[in-house]
């Protein structure tokens, strides 16, 4: 079975890698010469742990190309994994998706079955398999099946190759059966469903677990006002199996590629059929309140950051990537500046790509110590496991004021109550072990 994947992003290259590792040819596509280049000198253009060891050690089976046509000529099955960035409105801009239809209707020579994997709003397949067929220069069967991906960033490959289910939408059951057996290596539930419920389920998903964020965050803001513990609150939740203990960590709000995005396409969606999705407006709103948390509890310490050195631990929106779409960081950096702060910035993988879109207010420092050196106040923005590993004593010993607003809740309270700083996370006591009091 010959396969070829449209986009090398983070949908489209982890997969075309991990059929390639299940023993599939594939060619992947990408408009990027440069990218492609890259990739046919063994560099995954993209930061993903243990993607470029899987890429290398699969590049016989690997075809990386800009020539759609040699790609998707004779391909069996054609995965599109392409972007569907957010509009102004909030709605999914599906152009990169429906240029590549076309693409696919000027190319095929044989029989294939076009499967969309990129997240698209509900009722994209049935447009895509119109486009294709009135586009279509040979007389071939062709079918368009929805095969969401559940990958995350960080934990992509791993996800990939052992995913939690494999969703399948199909209209007719002999496009469902070669889709089965593509993935019949792979260990995991199998659901077959019509497309429209196979890109709601995507939706779905996504939208519940930022929906459980959301909803875990406002707890942890009554926690700080009723003086409740966020994280045994969280704990005692999860040993319910119907609650689960997964995606309870409290912070200041989630970010990447995906929430944010399917979130608003979801609300917008659902608004385009008179319909409002009221707890996914709430889930919205709470999350872009919370990204402003540590701003906000950093004017109980200093009328504004005029003048102070501001360290910031953590750029990107989540550990483990070098990504910043909807980092926090993003949102709070343009504030401190205005403010006329001095901020130092350390991050594990994302200081380039903060640098290209603030490159020279910013400090960057190599070494979390060098980025807390005099700074008067820190902020964590994002759980890196320096971070977590870094010793709660040497806060005190480098800065300033060794005062700490963790936006990720990294440290265990016992360990902060025996130093002299002052610490104020999420749904958590404050703990103030400075010998000056404030307001
Ligand atoms: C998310 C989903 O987890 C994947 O299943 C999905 O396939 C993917 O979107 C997608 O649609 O492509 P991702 O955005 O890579 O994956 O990252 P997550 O690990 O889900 O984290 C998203 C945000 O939520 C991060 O900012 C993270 O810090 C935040 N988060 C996560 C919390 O604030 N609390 C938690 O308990 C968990």
């Amino acid at each position: 079975m010959k396969i070829a994947v449209a986009g090398t992003g983070y949908v489209g290259l982890v997969t075309g890698v991990c059929l390639a590792e299940h023993g599939y040819n594939v060619s992947c596509v990408d408009i990027d010469n440069e990218k492609v280049e890259l990739m046919n000198s063994g560099i995954a253009p993209i930061y993903e742990p243990g993607l470029e060891e899987l890429m290398v050690s699969n590049m016989e089976k690997l075809f990386f190309t800009t020539n759609y046509y040699d790609a998707y000529r004779d391909a069996d099955v054609i995965f599109i994994g392409v972007g569907t960035p957010e509009k102004l409105d909030g709605s999914a801009d599906l152009n990169y998706v429906y240029s590549v239809a076309l693409q696919i209707a000027e190319s095929i020579e044989k029989d294939c079955v076009v499967v969309i994997k990129s997240t698209v709003p509900i009722g994209t397949n049935e447009k895509v398999e119109s486009i294709i067929r009135k586009n279509l220069k040979k007389n071939v069967n062709l079918s368009v099946a929805s095969n969401p991906e559940f990958l995350a960033q960080g934990t992509a490959v791993q996800d990939t190759l052992y995913p939690s289910r494999i969703v399948i939408g199909v209209e007719e059951e002999s496009t469902g059966m070669i889709l089965k057996e593509v993935y019949q290596n792979f260990e995991a539930p199998i659901l077959i469903t019509n497309r429209r419920s196979a890109e709601m389920i995507k939706y779905a998903s996504n939208d519940f677990l930022a929906l459980k964020i959301s909803f875990i965050n406002e707890i942890a803001n009554l926690c700080e006002i009723i003086g409740a513990d966020i994280e045994d609150v969280a704990l005692g939740m999860g040993y319910d199996s119907r609650i689960g203990s997964k995606f309870l960590n409290s912070g200041i709000g989630y970010g990447g590629s995906c929430f944010p995005k399917d979130t608003k396409a979801l609300h917008w969606l659902a608004n385009f059929h008179d319909y409002e999705l009221k707890t996914i407006k709430a889930t919205i709103d709470v999350n872009e309140n919370q990204k402003l948390k540590l701003i906000k509890k950093s004017r109980k310490y200093f009328d504004s950051l005029n003048g102070l050195t501001v360290a910031i631990l953590g750029l990107t929106f989540k550990p483990g990537t070098d990504d910043l779409r909807e980092a926090p960081s993003l949102v709070n950096v343009p504030i401190m500046l205005e403010d006329g702060a001095k901020i130092k910035a350390w991050d594990s993988a994302g200081v380039n790509n903060f640098k290209k879109v603030f490159p020279d207010e910013i400090t960057y420092c190599k070494t979390i110590e060098d980025t807390l050196t005099d700074a008067d106040i820190c902020f964590i923005f994002t759980e890196w496991e320096e971070v977590k590993n870094f010793n709660v004593l040497n806060f005190s010993k480098l800065m300033k004021t060794p005062i700490i607003l963790d936006g990720r809740n990294c440290y265990n309270l016992v360990s902060v109550q025996k130093s002299p700083i002052l610490y104020d996370s999420i749904g958590r006591e404050t703990i103030n072990n400075l010998e000056f009091s404030f307001i």
